[in-house]
C-alpha cells in the first residue's frame, strides 16, 4: 500500500483507479450495489443528465472514503460509518478542487439537510440510509440548516446527494472507471497548477 504522501498530481488518479478495480466488489452494506459500482452508477447519472465535471466527479468520489484502509490514514478498528465523508475528504483535498471536495465531505450533511428541509425526500432513502441517518444525527436544526446553506457549494453538494440516492440500481450498466478518468485528471490539474 502507497502511503497518501508518496502521491502526487500525476499519481492520485492511477491510484484510484487502482482502488476501483481491486475493491470492486467490496459490498456497500445494506444496499443491492457494490460501493464502486454505487459511485460509477452516481457519475454515469450525472453525465446523462448534463452536469458539469464537478458534480460528475464529485458523485465518482463522494464515498471514496469508505476505502480508508487504502490511504494510510486510518487504522483496522475503523468501520464505514465512523465519518468516510471526513475521510474522503481528507484524501481528496490536496488534488481537488473544493467544490468536489465538499460534496464528499458533506453528503451526509446533505442527507440530513434534505431530510429538514424537504418533506418528500424521506422517501426517497434506501432503508439502510434512513437507518444510518439515526446515527448520523438525524435531520438538520434551524441553526444547523442556516450554517449549511451558507456554503457556496450547496447546489452541486445537494445535487450529489440526490446522485447519492440514485445510484444504488442493482442491475444498472456503468462505463467504468477508466471513462471517467481523463475527467478526473482534468479537475486534478486545475486545482494543482498543472496541464
Ligand atoms: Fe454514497
Amino acid at each position: 500500500m502507497k502511503p497518501t504522501e508518496d502521491l502526487g498530481p500525476d499519481s492520485i488518479v492511477d491510484f484510484i483507479a487502482d482502488i476501483f478495480e481491486r475493491r470492486a466488489s467490496d459490498e456497500y452494506l445494506g444496499e443491492p450495489v457494490t460501493i464502486a459500482a454505487h459511485m460509477l452508477q452516481g457519475a454515469t447519472l450525472a453525465e446523462r443528465a448534463g452536469h458539469d465535471e464537478e458534480i460528475i466527479v464529485g458523485a465518482l468520489l463522494h464515498d471514496i472514503g469508505h476505502f480508508t484502509s487504502e490511504f494510510g490514514s486510518f487504522t483496522m478498528d475503523d468501520t464505514e460509518d465512523r465519518h468516510h465523508e471526513d475521510a474522503g475528504a481528507e484524501v481528496l483535498e490536496r488534488f481537488f478542487p473544493k467544490v468536489v471536495v465538499d460534496c464528499a465531505r458533506y453528503h451526509v450533511a446533505a442527507k440530513r439537510y434534505l431530510c429538514a428541509t424537504r418533506p418528500d425526500y424521506l422517501a426517497r432513502l434506501s432503508d439502510a440510509s434512513v437507518h444510518s441517518l439515526k446515527l448520523q444525527g438525524g435531520p438538520m436544526s434551524q441553526a444547523e440548516i442556516a450554517e449549511f446553506e451558507a456554503n457556496p457549494n450547496l447546489r452541486k453538494i445537494v445535487q450529489v446527494r440526490y446522485l447519492d440516492d440514485a445510484g444504488k440500481e442493482p442491475d444498472m450498466e456503468t462505463p467504468d472507471f477508466g471513462y471517467f478518468a481523463p475527467m478526473v485528471q482534468r479537475l486534478v490539474d486545475r486545482h494543482c497548477g498543472a496541464g
